[in-house]
């Protein structure tokens, strides 16, 4: 029924796309759907690289059976045991009862507690290798890249990496796997999105990673989710992206992000947004969060270099959904920002000040003082405002590094 697609010699996808789930985790939304890529090495021995999602176990089967036919697979290769990957092992070692499951220790302790699999496991440790026959397997260990287990797969004979969550990205493979047969470019804002929500807290161990995969030449990466590059310049687009956003490095534009009850802090958000664009910065991104995905919000975030946060004071605190951001950028380590901060009160003002506390802790370089509406808007509170806007637009129009904890700015 499938057509066996091979994407490097004896090397063939065996994925499957989800156009079904509207959340990743239960929690991301998926307007254009994700894919899990799983892939089959046709060598003397067989090896599977991952599985898919549980509610794709028969799709897949075929898959594999389009490949495979009646021969059964030698090994399993688990990279990474998050459900969306390793959801079809315990239906997999049903229908191929002697394959071997390989692993490292977090993997196997997963296994068992998962899937109650002890049996048939292969333990390796890092950089151990597994011969095939004409392939040989190398096992990188890449803790918290997303899991404690993640490892990746390097086939140095085809110079492929198999990289687990590392370059992936939400989105369907319509038609297309390789970058040769997309619009690479349509995955870019996704790509974002996926490692600014997914892997975002994990900046140091892709760092890590990263530098651990430096020495080896890499023809064709495939990751777990999103297409198979192939092309020398898209595998350096997507490994720069990687190694900027982990890096906490962003692009000179700026987010303004708000809450606004009764449209008081929208209003500054405006004229801030007017004023900065009126100095040339032409990237200036709004989030309303009340209406804005928090995953929209965190993807652009990630992306730039400027961050601005309004929020009303709301029973003594922040805004809600306002501190429901910063624990989300928080818990991401979100650093390396020039940050400002507005809002409104009405009878006390609470959020200004607790917004500069959210920036000191996170050691972004503040840029002018709060800007506090009470009640409503006058005319200096306008002009501090308009103020903001140029001096946030000036420094990331510079191209200054931010000076972590900084002050000194346009007071
Ligand atoms: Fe795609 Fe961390 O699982």
């Amino acid at each position: 029924m499938y057509k066996p697609l091979e994407i490097a010699k004896d090397i063939f996808y065996v994925g499957v796309n989800d156009r079904t789930k509207h959340l990743f985790e239960n929690l991301w939304p998926l307007p254009y759907g994700v894919s899990y890529n799983a892939y089959l090495i046709a060598d003397e021995k067989t090896a599977l690289i991952d599985t898919v999602d549980g509610c794709y176990s028969d799709v897949f089967f075929h898959k594999i059976t389009s490949v495979l036919g009646d021969k059964p697979i030698d090994y399993l290769i688990v990279n990474h045991m998050e459900p969306d990957h390793s959801g079809s092992i315990a239906w997999l070692v049903s229908k191929y009862p002697e394959i071997r499951i390989v692993g490292n220790k977090r993997t196997v302790d997963m296994l068992k507690g998962f899937y109650g699999i002890t049996d048939n496991v292969v333990l390796i440790q890092d950089m151990d290798t597994l011969c095939l026959g004409n392939c040989t397997l190398q096992f990188y260990l890449t803790p918290m890249v997303h899991w404690p287990e993640t490892m990746m797969t390097y086939v140095p004979e085809r110079k492929t990496l198999f990289s687990a969550d590392a370059f992936g990205t939400f989105g369907t493979l319509d038609g297309g796997v390789l970058d040769t047969q997309i619009t690479p470019e349509k995955y870019r804002s996704e790509m974002i999105r996926y490692y600014a929500n997914i892997v975002g807290k994990f900046g140091s161990p892709v760092q890590t990673a990263l530098k651990k995969l430096s020495g080896i030449k890499i023809d064709v990466v495939c990751s777990t989710h999103g297409p198979v590059w192939t092309q020398k310049t898209h595998i350096a687009e997507v490994v720069n992206l990687y190694d900027q956003l982990s890096r906490y490095e962003a692009d000179p534009g700026l987010v303004i992000v708000y809450g606004s009850m009764y449209g008081h802090t929208e209003q500054l958000a405006e004229i801030i947004a007017s004023s900065a664009a009126e100095q040339g910065l032409r990237k200036i991104v709004m989030h309303n969060v009340s209406k804005s995905h928090a995953s929209d919000v965190l993807r652009d975030v990630f992306a730039y270099k400027g961050l601005l946060i309004g929020s009303p004071t709301y029973n003594n605190k922040l805004y809600p959904a306002v501190e429901s951001l910063l624990s989300a950028l928080q818990s991401r380590y979100v650093k390396n920002r020039f940050f400002g901060c507005f809002g409104s009160f009405t009878w006390s003002d609470a959020s200004a000040k607790q917004l500069a506390a959210f920036a000191e802790a996170s050691e972004f370089e503040m840029i002018g003082e709060p800007v506090v509406m009470k009640q409503a808007m006058l005319s200096e509170v306008t002009e501090k405002a308009r103020n903001l806007g140029q001096c946030i637009a000036h420094k990331i129009l510079s191209g200054a590094e931010v000076v972590p904890n900084n002050t000194a700015n346009c007071h």
